[in-house]
């Protein structure tokens, strides 16, 4: 079997996804998730573009052990100064330098004739290597430009000492087969095309990125660069939960494995769709609610007799339990600590990443219990909904205590709001359009901060009339975004607790100013 590697690029390219800005704390928590899922490189980030970005590329590269860390840089001798400040003190690290190859790149964007491009990579790719042995060099929109020059860019990076060259479909124009064969002849006739990692980047425009990724695969690609959940530019990435398990379900036709622990792509697949806003669509393969969930009788039937009738994979291998009961109204402490180190999380050692604290489970466990009341039981999806809805670097300056609210046809929504605040309990009633902009009234009024709704997003955390209700919204307060999470059996509860986390983040100072990418 060949090695495929996994480059993520969620924190970078899926950053770049329209409407989507991740704070720190949710960058290194995506960061330190992929980096428990096994993944070969991690793009962090492209540290000229902002102080935050480089800061955050900086920290990932302080905390995060395992994959490599990668910073993206333009052909510019400042950029690459700028990625190896950020990514010096990661244990592994990678510069990732890029040009353009398509004569409308050049032309519009670039403003270079060839011989320029050349000479600039050469001379970048050159300069990288002084700082880093592992240089990644990639020319976008391949697909669209002259076959002769793209040969001519690679043995020009190559010789300049690129350790991995990537081969881009930025505007996602490919089609299989064509990608494909680009790909072979690049290995072919790349001089030194087999002593380097040749890398595939694809984009979904035409909804190919995955199948295009994989046909790369097929003609020599040893590594493919995509995100969670496929966010990206515009229609996204190569989605990686998609790829890695079509290399695991079909190693047999690829003859290419992963190192990637699937096990845990369900759970970044809702972390990343909790922090970026960005739902996943019911029927998107492995990680989508319909992914598992047989409807016609017949199929029903097939599989409570045998699975593997309509299922080529199973939901446990991409970490989808079933819905599988853990604790009911009746546990005590013990038995809820006990389900919560069997889920992974590390209640010895709060510096784990996956780490809580006695205090943050004393609240957790609150949570549980009110909850519980109310509901009867609570299944593992529940569980983790509840630990991971919740920011626990935030410190709670306000912390919900009671809502009620009063809604109806013909009746003003009301809400009236009961909060913890560093001066004892404090209650206000507000009206609103609806009862949940009722209850953000009353709560703005009584942390006197008043963030302006961007989105607003719920979901049901299991099937059934029972479920729980998860909210994922964002605000901007001033210049800056926020994002919270709230869960609870009520809905207008889960969009106060989302609120008042958006609050508490921005007293913490914990949001993201997303600043435009500059111009190349
Ligand atoms: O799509 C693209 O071409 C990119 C490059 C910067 C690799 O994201
Ligand atoms: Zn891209």
């Amino acid at each position: 079997m060949k090695h495929i590697k996994i480059f993520d690029t969620t924190l970078r390219d899926g950053e770049q996804s329209p409407g989507v800005a991740l704070s720190v704390p949710q960058k290194l928590e995506i960061a330190h998730g992929l980096a428990r899922m096994g993944v070969d490189v991690i793009e962090a980030g492209f540290p000229i573009t902002s102080q935050g970005d480089f800061d955050c590329v900086g920290r990932i590269a302080r905390e995060v052990r395992g994959p490599v860390i990668c910073g993206l840089a333009r052909t510019h001798k400042t950029d690459i100064e700028r990625a190896a400040k950020a990514l010096e003190i990661a244990d592994q690290w990678r510069i990732h330098t890029f040009t353009s190859a398509s004569d409308v790149h050049l032309e519009f964007m670039l403003k270079k004739t060839r011989a320029q491009v050349l000479e600039i990579s050469e001379e970048m790719v050159k300069y990288a290597r002084t700082f880093c042995g592992d240089v990644e060099f990639s020319a976008q929109d391949v697909m669209r430009a002259d076959f002769d020059f793209v040969i001519q860019l690679f043995n020009v990076a190559i010789d300049a000492g690129a350790t991995t060259i990537n081969i881009p479909d930025t505007t996602g124009y490919g089609t299989p087969l064509e990608y494909g064969r680009l790909i072979a002849r690049i290995r072919d006739e790349v001089v030194r095309g087999r002593e380097v990692s040749i890398s595939t980047h694809c984009h979904d425009d035409l909804g190919m990125a995955v199948a295009n990724s994989l046909a790369a695969v097929e003609n020599g690609a040893t590594q493919v660069e995509c995100t969670i959940n496929g966010i990206g530019e515009r229609a996204g990435n190569t989605s990686l939960e998609e790829v890695v398990m079509a290399l695991a379900t079909r190693g047999d036709y690829y003859q290419a494995a992963t190192q990637i622990n699937t096990r845990e792509i369900y759970r970044l697949s809702r972390m990343v769709s909790r922090h970026s806003g960005m739902a996943v669509q019911p029927n998107k393969a492995v990680v989508g609610d319909n992914a598992f969930a047989h409807e016609a009788g017949i199929h029903q039937d097939g599989v409570l007799k045998n699975k593997s009738t309509y299922e080529i994979m199973n939901a446990e291998m991409v970490g989808r339990e079933a819905g599988v009961l853990v604790l009911g109204k009746h546990s005590g402490r013990a038995a809820f600590k006990k389900a919560l180190e069997e889920m992974g999380y590390d209640l010895s050692n709060v510096s784990n990443d996956h780490g809580l604290s006695e205090e943050s489970v004393g609240a957790l466990f609150t949570r549980f219990k009110e909850i519980a009341d109310r509901k009867g039981a609570m299944g593992k999806e529940e569980l983790r909904s509840l630990v991971e809805t919740r920011d626990h670097t935030i410190p709670e300056v306000f912390k919900l205590e009671s809502i009620q609210v009063l809604s109806g046809t013909h009746v003003v929504p009301t809400a009236t709001v009961t909060l913890a605040t560093p001066s004892g309990p404090q209650q206000h009633a507000s009206s609103g359009d609806g009862p949940v902009d009722a209850a953000y009234k009353a709560i703005n009024h009584l942390a006197q901060v008043f963030p302006s709704l961007e989105s607003y997003r719920i979901e049901a955390v299991t099937e059934g009339g029972e479920a729980l209700g998860e909210v994922s919204i964002r605000a901007r307060v001033g210049e800056i975004i926020y994002s919270g999470n709230g869960v609870s059996t009520d809905i207008v509860e889960a969009s106060a607790r989302a609120w008042l986390e958006v609050i508490n983040a921005s007293l913490a100072n914990v949001g993201v100013k997303k600043e435009a990418m500059q111009a190349i």
